[in-house]
């Protein structure tokens, strides 16, 4: 009798472990970046990174880089560039290492550069970061993988490593 009991219980035991482990990874696996980082939604031009002219891509030595993003239904805002348009597309150069960093003020989206391991979800009041060495030469495509809207579809640009 008292080995069915203990039996039981180390089932019992075993299982609501498994239960938290899985937990943990999932809740993990799905906020992997944000390091409670928080940032407020409604402005997130207040914080250092993420005014106008710090966004897009920004060297820091020789092989480190910076890439500052808004992302927002439904477009990545890498800022402007000399001539005042809107930088589309960003290169970088292979064997770089790159910070992403990634806000938003509305809904939640996504930042996945297919073919790579960046995969973000970007969560309105927190910044998402990741940094990555990026390897591999080529022309990715940056999309966002978390529906947002109408206009998710349309959700996408490219990033160079050259
Ligand atoms: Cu942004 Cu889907």
């Amino acid at each position: 009798k008292f080995e069915k009991i203990w039996l039981t219980f180390g089932i019992g035991a075993l299982v609501l472990f498994l239960v938290i482990l899985g937990y943990g990874a999932f809740y993990l696996g799905t906020h992997p970046q944000s390091h409670g980082l928080t940032i407020d939604p409604q402005n997130v031009e207040a914080h250092e990174a993420f005014k106008p002219e710090n966004l897009g891509l920004t060297k820091v030595d020789e092989d480190r880089y910076i890439v500052n993003v808004v992302a927002s239904a439904f477009n990545y805002d890498f800022g402007v560039d000399k001539e005042g348009n809107a930088v589309k597309h960003i290169e970088i150069p292979k064997g770089a290492t790159v910070l992403f960093q990634v806000v938003t003020p509305d809904v939640i989206h996504g930042f996945n550069i297919a073919g790579t391991n960046v995969n973000m979800m970007v969560e309105p009041g927190y910044i998402s970061s990741m940094e990555v060495e990026m390897n591999q030469p080529g022309e990715y495509t940056l999309l966002c993988n978390e529906y947002c809207g109408i206009g998710h579809h349309m959700m996408y640009t490219t990033v160079e490593v050259y």
